[in-house]
Order: structure tokens, then C-alpha cells, then sequence
């Protein structure tokens, strides 16, 4: 590929991202109208695609003479599959994104650029469907509800049986669509270790006015099948011989609670912390099962945060950092967090602050902001790292899966 032609002439296209993206998807489906229907319908879901594949773009140019970039696009491919996306179509997304970038860069574009991203554009897509036709892993998975609990109005939990075996490390997380909101892809953590039954648990936490969480949490019943896509994140335990502390705020509670049942099967040489944090005593959903597990295991401390009655939930937070200053040691420790992507970031500071190595801070990938955020590099930048109220940056899969 031709990285420096490619660099300079994306830095133009930059600036007029929106421009760029909007009519990529106008010209792609004024050619292609049968490809609408792979997309979500709501407009604000494709609002969000768009800012996915700029976002997917920028990190291809910004990443081109890294080694990452080749496992990052085989599994962008291979997770296609499951949007119901084939070899066949990688052309007329190419045509369109040419024709994108052609009229959005204006006088810039010259043969050469053309030929550059020309070229580039069939690198990245025999990537992407190496990556999915080598995969020898279903495009998805079916996985039948078996049992649906409630807590409260708005937290459901889910045990789902994959039809095919699922193989995961505690910690990771899946994507999940249900037929009652089609072309709908959210992502959900496993919320346990693997079990011989093969059956996995989602912990839904309903966001008003959400739309895959309101009906995994209100409508979906026993008997359904949901899909599930191919497992990833990095809040995986390393097992180093050390300390260990996790802590978990709302539903982030459920990937540490699959670290936590690693960790009661294969019982540690160190003490474990555990913080849970909630926005109200009721939503201490696990709290009785926490407590066997503490009473059981010698080696586990777990301290619990909800707000003070009557107070806005953001006071947890500040009661986390309190409990955290109170304990020392921090530098000795390996720190998993998980949750909410300001919680997750504000905590990380706080521990930072303490003493804590950010070498041994594990979580799944937030969004970069203030101070240590490298030099903005233009529009395309502020897309991929644009602030997101969805917990974790969820393009970030761990490409060692
Ligand atoms: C790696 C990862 C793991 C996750 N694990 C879990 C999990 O185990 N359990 C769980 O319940 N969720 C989890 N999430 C969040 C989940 O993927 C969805 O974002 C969430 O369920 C909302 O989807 P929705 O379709 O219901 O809402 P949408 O229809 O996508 O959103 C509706 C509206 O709510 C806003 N919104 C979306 N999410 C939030 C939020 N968190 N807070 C405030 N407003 C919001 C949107 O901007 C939009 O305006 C995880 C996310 C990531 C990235
Ligand atoms: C250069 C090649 C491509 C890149 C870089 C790319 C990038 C992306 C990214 C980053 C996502 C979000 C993934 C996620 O959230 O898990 C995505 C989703 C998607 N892509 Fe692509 N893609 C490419 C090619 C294609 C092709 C050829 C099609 C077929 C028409 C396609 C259709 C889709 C669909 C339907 C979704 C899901 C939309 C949604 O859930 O909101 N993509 N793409």
C-alpha cells in the first residue's frame, strides 16, 4: 500500500467526514437498494454506523504499518458473517467508498490517489474475507433462552444454551441480536465461566428508551433463540502472582462475576478485593450470593458502595474513591474493572492517583479524553474516539480473541 499518499490524502477527507460518510451510504444504496436491508433501519442506529466505519477507516490508515492490522481486519471479516455479509459484496462497497472519497477530496484527487486507495480497498477486503472464509467458527451462534429472571423493573437475567459449543474465557463479552429488533447488534457480557452444561448468563441492565435491552429485559421469553456472536475483550485474568482487586459498577458486575468463578474453581495463592457498586441497595441483585462466596473463601474481601439514601447515584463513585484511598498498596496489585465507560475511566484515574501501575489496570477499551489525549489528528479522530455513553469501545476486540 502506498502509505503516504493514503495518509495525506485521508487528512483532506478528514474535514469532511460527515460529508464523506453520508454519501458513501447514499450512493451504496441508491445502487445497491438490496443491501438497505443488512443495515439497521432506525436512524439512529445507522447514525451510528456511520461513525463505525469512519471510525473503522481511520483506524486502518492511522494503523497501516502496524502489525495489528491485518489481525484487527480478519476479524472485522470474520465478524461480518454475521451482519449476513458475503465475499460478493466487498465490490460495491468498494465502488462506493472510492466514489466517496473521490468527491470529497475534490481537486486532491488524482490518479495516483485513486490508484493508492484503489489498491488499498482490495487489501483490506481480501483481508477481511480471508478472515472469515479461514474462520472455523460459526458466522454466529443460536442460543435458546432458558430462563428469564427479573430484578426490579429494569435488570434481567438470562441463561441462554448455545445450540453450538461456545468456547470463552471468563471476562469476555458477545454480541446479541434478537429477531424482535432486527440488524440490531449490542454487546453483552458472559456472566460466568464456562460450565459443562455449555449454558452462559447475560445480565441486562434496561437503558430507557433502549432498544435490544428493553426487549432482552421486558419482552423476550423462554423458548427464543437469540444470536450471539463470536466472544472478545481483555478483562481476562492474567493469573500473575499477585494481589488481586475487582471491582464492578451496575451490570459490569457480570463479566467480574465470571472472573470471580475462575477464581473460586482455581482458588488463588493471594487475596482477592471485590467493590461492588450500585446505584441503589436493590440493585445489589447478586449481594446473597456474594456473601456465601465471602463467608466460603478466606481469601475474599467484598466491600459494597450505594449512594446514601436519598442521594444521586454519582455519590457511589465518590464513596469507591473514598474505600479505595483507605486501602493500600496499590502498586503491588492487578486491578480488573468493569462497567460504565465514565465509571470505568473515573475509577481508573483515582487509582492511578493511588499508586496503582496502569500496566496492571485491566478493562475492555474506553474512549481517550482530556489530558491524555495524543494531538487530535481532525474529524476522523473525534469519531473513533468520541466520547460514547455505551460503556466500553466495543470495536476494540482483543484480536487474540
Ligand atoms: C464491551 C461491552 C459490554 C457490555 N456489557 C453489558 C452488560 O453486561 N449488560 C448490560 O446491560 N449492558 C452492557 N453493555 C451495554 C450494551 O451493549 C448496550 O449499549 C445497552 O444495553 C443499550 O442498548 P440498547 O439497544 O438498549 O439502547 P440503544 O437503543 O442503543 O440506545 C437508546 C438510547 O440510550 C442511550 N444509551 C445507550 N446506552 C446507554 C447507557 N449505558 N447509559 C445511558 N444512555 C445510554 C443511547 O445513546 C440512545 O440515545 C456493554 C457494552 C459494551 C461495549
Ligand atoms: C472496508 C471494508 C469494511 C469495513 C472497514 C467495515 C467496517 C465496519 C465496522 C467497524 C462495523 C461495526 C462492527 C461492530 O459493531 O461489531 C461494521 C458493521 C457493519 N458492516 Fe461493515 N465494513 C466493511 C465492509 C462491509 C461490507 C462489504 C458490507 C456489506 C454490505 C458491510 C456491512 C456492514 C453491516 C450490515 C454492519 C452492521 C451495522 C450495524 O449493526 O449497525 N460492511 N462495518
Amino acid at each position: 500500500m502506498d502509505v503516504r499518499i493514503l495518509k495525506s490524502s485521508f487528512a483532506v477527507v478528514e474535514r469532511r467526514a460527515e460529508h464523506a460518510v453520508k454519501y458513501f451510504y447514499s450512493h451504496l444504496f441508491w445502487h445497491n437498494p438490496g443491501l438497505r436491508e443488512l443495515f439497521p433501519s432506525s436512524a439512529e442506529d445507522m447514525e451510528r454506523q456511520r461513525d463505525r466505519l469512519f471510525a473503522a477507516l481511520t483506524h486502518v490508515v492511522t494503523h497501516l504499518e502496524s502489525g495489528t492490522l491485518v489481525p484487527y481486519l480478519r476479524d472485522l471479516g470474520r465478524d461480518h458473517r454475521k451482519f449476513l455479509v458475503g465475499p460478493e459484496h466487498y465490490a460495491a462497497v468498494g465502488t462506493s467508498l472510492i466514489a466517496a472519497l473521490a468527491q470529497t477530496s475534490g481537486d486532491a484527487w488524482t490518479p495516483a490517489v485513486e490508484k493508492a486507495w484503489y489498491e488499498a480497498y482490495q487489501v483490506i477486503a481480501d483481508t477481511m474475507t480471508a478472515g472469515a472464509a479461514d474462520s472455523d467458527e460459526p458466522p454466529w451462534w443460536d442460543a435458546e433462552v432458558v430462563r428469564h429472571l427479573q430484578y426490579g423493573e429494569d435488570i434481567g437475567v438470562l441463561t441462554l444454551a448455545p445450540r453450538t459449543p461456545l468456547a470463552y474465557r471468563p471476562g469476555q463479552y458477545v454480541s446479541v441480536s434478537s429477531a424482535r429488533v432486527p440488524t440490531t447488534w449490542r454487546t453483552y457480557s458472559l456472566a460466568n465461566a464456562p460450565r459443562p452444561d455449555g449454558t452462559v448468563d447475560l445480565h441486562v441492565s434496561r437503558i430507557d428508551g433502549g432498544r435490544l435491552s428493553t426487549a432482552l429485559v421486558r419482552d423476550v421469553l423462554p423458548g427464543e433463540v437469540l444470536r450471539l456472536g463470536a466472544p472478545g475483550g481483555r478483562l481476562t485474568l492474567r493469573r500473575e502472582d499477585r494481589p488481586l482487586t475487582l471491582i464492578a459498577a451496575g451490570t459490569g458486575w457480570a463479566p467480574v462475576r465470571a472472573l470471580l468463578e475462575e477464581l473460586l474453581q482455581h482458588p488463588p495463592d493471594h487475596d482477592v478485593r471485590l467493590f461492588v457498586v450500585a446505584r441503589d441497595a436493590a440493585h445489589l441483585y447478586d449481594r446473597p450470593l456474594i456473601d456465601r462466596h465471602a463467608a466460603a473463601c478466606r481469601w475474599l474481601g467484598v466491600t459494597y458502595i450505594t449512594p446514601a439514601p436519598g442521594q444521586h447515584r454519582n455519590q457511589a463513585t465518590d464513596r469507591l474513591a473514598t474505600a479505595l484511598g483507605n486501602r493500600a498498596l496499590w502498586r503491588e496489585q492487578d486491578v480488573y474493572l468493569s462497567g460504565p465507560a465514565l465509571f470505568v475511566e473515573e475509577t481508573s484515574h483515582v487509582l492511578r492517583e493511588l499508586g496503582a501501575r496502569p500496566d496492571r489496570l485491566f478493562h475492555d477499551a474506553v474512549p481517550v479524553t482530556g489530558s491524555q489525549r495524543p494531538r487530535p489528528l481532525g474529524f476522523g479522530e473525534w469519531f473513533l474516539h468520541r466520547p460514547a455513553p455505551h460503556w466500553h469501545n466495543p470495536s476494540a476486540r482483543d484480536p487474540r480473541g
